[in-house]
């Protein structure tokens, strides 16, 4: 009885989850790789439709290549332009009736995540015929998509591998997330030198992005320990470089070590042997998105410290895990804090107000926890009742625990 018990002070109650592994996308990584672009595109399709965002792409010189490529391979090339961060379920209905009006054979998406996940559901909207809404309301299932190709400008949400897609709808008020096998992107080009015109608050908000995404799987269910490590990884890959990368902008290679971060930490790697993410701090950061039109990135840095001091009583020992692995340190108030400080160091917001957000009006507080409460915001493992949305949005609001 005696020695029982002490084997099992020793030894945790780990719990690896089954898993099954499955990524299709082939990436091509490095300089100038979209050159091969065309040769892909020509064996999936003759005629593409690309799917863009608001001229950035002619500015890096990505619109460019990545014409050229599909042109010299012989692919006629329909344009859709002007997605807009946060993007729309307008934008992409109109994308996908233009498609099927020119009888695209194929999608390509050039951008961030917002152009890219817009094609996501375009490829998959064309064939279907109704509005992408109907997917990601999860009343409809792609039965078949068009061929995807995707052409990354910014490192950030690691859409280039994997199927997953957001779209808001601004009249509902709701932003989802869905995902389907059939949106894997079959090419994903990543040069990092498309990412060296990037502006200074969307590349804080990239890092904001993919560090919050190893939180979420950090938070998820099921321990693995090698997942686990994969995920501080990152996250100190991101602690490393993230800050020299916003002291030195044009350098290519730091460039280079944060757009592999951003894809390794959605494609994956992060949750094998494990259930999934949590996606508690996405939801509140999608509903800061849907109202007020916060880029993603820089609603999970807001999002992140309050959701935090929300768990630090509940999961301590969870936090204390996290602290001794990126801080050397155990102390789950000294974890947030210094979690805080670097998104704060990247220039990324940490608060309501520092997001633009006026927090002494009450109404705007109360519209923040009305659109929580409509989109049902929670996490998979950590469930967040509307007491808790009340809580989140007083440490947004610059409360402390
Ligand atoms: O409009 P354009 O010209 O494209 O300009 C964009 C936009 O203004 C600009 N930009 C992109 N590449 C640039 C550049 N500016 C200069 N140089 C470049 N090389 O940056 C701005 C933001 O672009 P956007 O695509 O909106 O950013 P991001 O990549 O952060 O994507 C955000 C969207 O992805 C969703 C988010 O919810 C949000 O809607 N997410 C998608 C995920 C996925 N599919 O797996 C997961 C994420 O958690 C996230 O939810
Ligand atoms: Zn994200």
């Amino acid at each position: 009885m005696f020695k029982k018990q002490d084997s099992k002070l020793k030894t945790p109650n780990w719990n690896m989850e089954h898993f099954v592994i499955y990524n299709p996308v082939k990436l091509h990584f490095g300089k100038d790789v979209v050159q091969g672009l065309g040769k892909a595109a020509a064996a999936a399709g003759k005629k593409a439709l690309l799917v863009y965002g608001k001229g950035s792409v002619k500015k890096n010189g990505s619109y460019q290549d990545t014409l050229g490529s599909l042109k010299a391979a012989g692919i006629e090339v329909i344009e859709f332009d002007g997605i807009r961060p946060n993007p729309v379920v307008e934008d992409a209905d109109a994308a996908a009736e233009e498609g099927r009006r020119q009888g695209a054979d194929m999608v390509v998406g050039l951008g961030g995540g917002s152009a890219i996940d817009t094609a996501k559901f375009v490829a998959a909207g064309i064939p279907a015929g109704h509005s992408v809404w109907e997917f990601a309301a999860g009343r409809q299932k792609p039965l078949k998509a068009l061929p995807l190709m995707a052409v990354l400008t910014l490192a950030a949400t690691g859409t280039e591998m994997n199927s997953f897609a957001v779209i808001q709808n601004n009249a509902t008020k709701k932003k989802l997330g869905y995902g389907h096998p059939l949106m894997f992107p079959r090419h994903s080009f990543l040069d990092p030198s498309y990412t060296l015109t990037v502006p200074p608050d969307h590349t804080a908000y990239g890092i904001a992005d993919l560090v919050a995404h190893s939180l979420e799987a950090w938070f998820g269910e099921g321990e693995a320990s090698l997942t686990d490590r994969f995920i501080t990884s990152i996250i100190r890959e991101a602690m490393q470089y993230g800050p020299r990368l916003m002291n030195d902008p044009k350098n290519y290679e730091l460039r280079a070590r944060i757009m592999f971060a951003a894809t390794s930490a959605l494609n994956g790697l992060t949750v094998q042997g494990k259930k999934g993410q949590d996606w508690g701090v996405h939801d509140i950061g999608h509903a800061l998105s849907v109202l007020w039109d916060i880029p993603h990135g820089a609603s999970l840095s807001v999002a992140y410290p309050a959701w935090l001091k929300l768990q630090q009583e509940r999961i301590p020992e969870r936090i204390r895990e996290l602290g001794e692995a990126l801080f050397r340190n155990n102390h789950t108030g000294d974890t947030i804090y210094k979690l805080e400080s670097f998104f704060r160091l990247l220039g990324s917001p940490v608060s309501l107000e520092e997001a633009g957000i006026n927090t002494s009006d009450d109404l705007a507080l109360g519209e923040l926890l009305e659109v929580m409460r409509d989109n049902k915001v929670s996490g998979v493992v950590h469930k967040l009742t509307e007491d808790d949305h009340r809580q989140l949005i007083g440490y947004m609001a610059g409360n402390e625990p």
